[in-house]
């Protein structure tokens, strides 16, 4: 994808998904739909979903892609390790990454974006990619703004 392209084509996303949650206060629903349109919507991924918080672990939420491990420890691969940092985790090449949980053998790059609930780290959206190198830093922003679309329209909901 031209490197232009990607900056319009997360604000179309955007857009899309806040139309997806607009009235729709399901956490899991909002995921899931979000699973789909980033899966759908962004190029050369192979798989793309969530890791909620719970009880001191991550455990697997809605995606779209092959099954995937189901429980990952806090700290564990590039999920846990963004869980614990409450930091987005770029990995351009999953194999030189320490820890790194192949889920599926096919992905080669990996994003991790933390989703806060105000301070409160409540889990992460995980993007692989068959591709090494697939993610850029206008991917990581990207992404962060769609996982605050999301947690912002929960917030909202359960202040209503
Ligand atoms: N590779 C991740 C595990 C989740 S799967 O990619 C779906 C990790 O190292 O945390």
């Amino acid at each position: 994808m031209a490197a232009k392209a990607k900056p319009g084509l997360y604000r179309d996303l955007a857009a899309q998904l806040e139309a997806l949650l607009e009235g729709e206060p399901d956490r899991i629903a909002n995921a899931a739909n979000m699973a789909a349109l980033v899966y759908h919507g962004l190029p050369d991924l192979n798989w793309a979903g969530f890791y909620f918080a719970r009880g001191g672990e991550l455990v697997l939420g809605p995606f779209q892609g092959q099954p995937a491990c189901v429980r990952i420890a806090w700290g564990n691969g590039v999920c846990g390790t963004a869980a614990a940092r409450g930091e987005t985790v770029l990995v351009p090449d999953v194999h030189a990454f320490p820890g790194h949980i192949a889920c599926d053998p096919v992905s080669r790059s990996e994003l991790v974006v933390p989703l806060f609930d105000d301070d409160r780290l409540v889990g992460v959206l995980d993007l692989d990619s068959p591709i090494p190198g697939r993610f850029d830093s206008d991917d990581q922003a990207g992404c962060i703004e769609l996982a605050r679309i999301l947690m912002e329209t929960q917030r909202q909901r359960h202040k209503t």
